[in-house]
Order: structure tokens, then sequence, then C-alpha cells
């Protein structure tokens, strides 16, 4: 499928289904799903076979079905009536543009979204999402697989501040904080306090408590709620663009004109260097001439 047209037409509607979105998350609480599908849409990602990632995939049934996205054909019906009002914008951007607002109106970082992702209906095989009931080395194989880092594995982990486990869905259940519905640190004040009656602690929480590479970052997201929010935006806009720039010329696009910006001050800066040295030379020759003349009157 072809890659949007990300023209000013395009750009308006995304901002109107931003708004849109905002109301219908508000209205249904439904942030915590939405949060998941644009997560598990992305999250496929495999960074050596550039196949995956945030591209609409999981909207097939094939996809849905296989055991991790158990419940989320709710988020993909509920993002169903939004496609209807804006059908100019991509599956791919329409779920990330879900996850970023999922996040903000619950009281979250704002997380900047670039639009231009491109559609796929070619679904990863089964197996590339995370399994809670492994510990850290299975982390970090399912995350470096996506080309993120620790830091981003703990930051990323943080969206367990909103929702819950579902029984019939994971096996699990109950929430991670005392409100699920707000965005905030509480995951990781939670997760240091260790297991308590009634709070759920997933085998893969843990492993961020007991791998001395996570534990850090959690002590520090456990004290210091401005670091995680800005930590936790800037990893939740790479995992909404695993891919992009290889497949979407909006994305390219994007990176040429940051380009252009560092080739035009890196012009400047020459042409400065240039004019810099001028200065100095027509500085010299005035020094020289002034004492040329000054020496000949001397002389006569
Ligand atoms: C680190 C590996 C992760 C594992 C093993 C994991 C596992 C799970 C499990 C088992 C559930 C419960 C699903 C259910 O029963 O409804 C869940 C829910 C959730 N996950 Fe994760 N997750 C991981 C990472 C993430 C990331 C990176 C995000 C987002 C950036 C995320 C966002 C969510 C949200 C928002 C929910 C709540 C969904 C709801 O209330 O319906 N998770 N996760």
């Amino acid at each position: 499928m072809p890659a949007p047209i990300v023209d000013d037409e395009y750009k308006k509607s995304i901002e109107k289904a931003r708004r849109s979105l905002r109301a219908f998350i508000a209205e249904k609480n439904c942030a915590p799903i939405m949060l998941r599908l644009a997560w598990h849409d992305a999250g496929t990602y495999d960074v050596n076979t550039k196949t995956g990632g945030p591209n609409g995939s999981i909207r097939a049934e094939r996809e849905y079905s296989h055991g991790a996205n158990a419940g989320l054909k709710i988020a993909i019906d509920f993002c169903e009536g939004i496609k209807a009002k804006y059908p100019v914008i991509t599956y791919a951007d329409l779920y990330q543009l879900a996850g970023v607002v999922a996040v903000e109106v619950t009281g979250g970082p704002s997380i900047e979204f670039v639009p231009g992702r491109k559609d796929s209906l070619a679904s990863p095989p089964e197996g590339r999402l995370p399994d809670a009931k492994k510990g850290a080395p299975h982390l970090k194989d399912i995350f470096y697989r996506m080309g993120l880092s620790d830091k981003e594995i703990v930051a990323l982990s943080g969206a367990h501040t909103l929702g819950r486990a579902h029984k019939d869905r994971s096996g699990f259940e109950g929430a991670w904080t005392a409100n699920p519905l707000k965005f905030d640190n509480s995951y990781f004040q939670e997760l240091l306090k260790g297991e308590s009656e009634g709070q759920l602690l997933l085998p893969s929480d843990k492993a961020l408590l007991e791998d001395p590479s996570f534990r850090p970052f959690v002590e520090l997201y456990a004290k210091d709620e401005e670091k995680f929010f800005s930590d936790y935006a800037e990893s939740h806009k790479k995992l909404s663009e695993l891919g992009c720039k290889a497949t979407s010329p909006a994305f390219a696009a994007e990176s040429a004109s940051s380009k252009s910006a560092i080739e035009a001050y890196q012009g400047t800066s020459a042409l400065l260097g240039q004019a810099t040295v001028g200065v100095v030379v027509a500085g010299l020759v005035v020094a020289l001439s002034y004492l040329y003349e000054t020496k000949r009157k001397i002389i006569k």
C-alpha cells in the first residue's frame, strides 16, 4: 500500500481526528486499551528484517487473533468509528495517534506526533511481543530486536501506570496502580514497594527490579516524575516510528528537511569562516601599508 501524501489537508484531518479521539477516549474511559493497541501494532518491529512495526497490520484477523493481542479487537473497532470520519488517515497513523492521545488525556506527557505511516496487511509471525511470564533476558531479546535500549524498556513499561489485566485476555487479573486512568509515575513507586494485596505484579514487572541494568531506571523514575515523563515521551515517539523512515516518503522528507537545515547551518558557518579570514587579511594589509607609509616618511 502506498504511503499517504502528507499535505495540508492530511494534517488538518489529523488535527480533527486528534480532537475526536480526545472526546471519544474521555467519554469511554478507554485510554488504556487504545494505548495497548498502539504498542502492539508497533512492538512487532524487527530492526534486522525491517518487518512489522506501526503499520496498521494488527487490524487483520490473523494478527489480532494472536494470543498476545487478546481483547484488542475492542480498540480496533473503536478506531473504526474515527477512520470512517477521516478516511484519508492511514490505520497506521490512526492507531499511533490514539496511543499519543491516550497518554495525553490521562495526564501524561505530550508526545510529538509525525504523520505519514504506511499501511500494510503483511502480518508478522506470532511471538514477537513480550511474554509476561518471562524475565529480563526475554525482555531484552524482544526489545533489542525492535532496536530499543534498557532505558527505553523501563521507561515504556511505565505505561502500566494505565489500565489493568483481564483474566479472560491474558490470564492475569488486576491493576498495577491505585488509579489506572491516571498517567503518572506511580507504577514505579508501586513496583519498589514489592508485592502487595490486590496489586498486579507480572513476572516481567519483577524483572525490572531484579536486573541490574533495569533497576536504576526504576528507582530514578519512582522519585523523579519529570524525568520519567521526558524519557517516556522520547521512547514512545521512537516506538511509534519504528521502521517509518525506511518506508515512508513523509518521514524521509522530515529527516531530509532537518538534514538540509543542518547543511544550511554548516553552509552559513563556512561563509562566516571565510568572511572572518577576509577581515583579518584586510586588516593586515591596512596595518602593513600604514607601517610602510610611516617608514617612508621617516626615511625622507
Ligand atoms: C515490557 C513488556 C510488557 C509486557 C510483558 C506486557 C504485558 C501486559 C499484559 C499481560 C497486560 C494485560 C492485558 C490484559 O489482560 O488485558 C498488559 C496490559 C497493558 N499494557 Fe503491557 N506489557 C508490556 C509492555 C507494555 C508497553 C511497552 C506498553 C505501552 C507503551 C504497554 C501498555 C499496556 C497497557 C496500557 C495495558 C492495559 C490495557 C487495558 O487496561 O486494557 N505494555 N500488558
